[in-house]
């Protein structure tokens, strides 16, 4: 998939879930609830011994969905989730090693940015597209707002700590593309297996609009 696509792939979920997925038991009917609620966009961090797996498994089982490995934080990680073919590859930040990696991999990478000299930095690498985390602690729509004026080339999805309450007033500014969460996937709900309760949050988090 060329690079070019990231963008692209962005524009098909508005939210983008972000998934830390322990049992891959729970990999198909977890991506099938939200891809049906219409998140199809989905990031599947390898923060679980089991992601890659569950990666495979929605990969090869659950149409429509739009895989992507997150929390890939060095150049190895990028090689193993390019060779599963992922969509695209998110990191929480960047290192030069990442980056440099990136840029001879076939894998879209959405690389992470929270201050002003790190989007440059990013910039000069070509990255038009970031994610911008940790979104809330880090100043949440104000800072992302202010951003927007002297770097108005960078579209940023911001992640981190974002809920329902707040996912519109960053969907509202002209600097963001996406956003993502985990607010459709609560832990309790996703231990009680209760996959109804998780389509529901996310047919309201598919309604949301750019
Ligand atoms: C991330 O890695 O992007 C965040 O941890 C996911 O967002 P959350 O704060 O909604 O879980």
């Amino acid at each position: 998939m060329a690079k070019t696509s990231l963008e692209s792939i962005l524009k098909l979920a508005t939210v983008i879930p972000v998934l830390v997925i322990e049992d891959v038991a729970d990999a198909l009917p977890l991506a099938r609830a939200l891809v049906k609620a219409g998140l199809p966009v989905l990031e599947i961090t390898l923060r679980t011994g089991k992601a890659l797996d569950c990666i495979r498994a929605i990969m090869s089982d659950v149409e429509g969905a739009v895989v992507g490995a997150g929390t890939v934080l060095n150049a190895d990680q990028l090689e193993e989730v390019a060779g599963l073919d992922c969509a695209f590859a998110v990191s929480p930040g960047a290192t030069p090693a990442l980056l440099d990696a990136a840029a001879e991999s076939p894998v879209p990478l959405l690389p992470g940015a929270a201050t002003a000299s790190e989007a440059m930095l990013l910039l000069e690498r070509g990255y038009r597209v970031q994610k911008f985390f940790p979104a809330e602690p880090a100043g949440g729509v104000s800072y992302l707002s202010a951003l927007a004026s002297p770097l108005p080339q960078i579209r940023f999805c911001p992640t981190g700590s974002i809920s329902p309450g707040t996912a519109s007033a960053y969907l509202a500014l002209p600097n963001v593309i996406a956003i993502g969460g985990s607010w459709m996937v609560p832990r309790k709900i996703l231990a009680a297996r209760d996959w109804a309760s998780v389509e529901l949050l996310s047919r309201e988090a598919a309604q949301l609009k750019r």
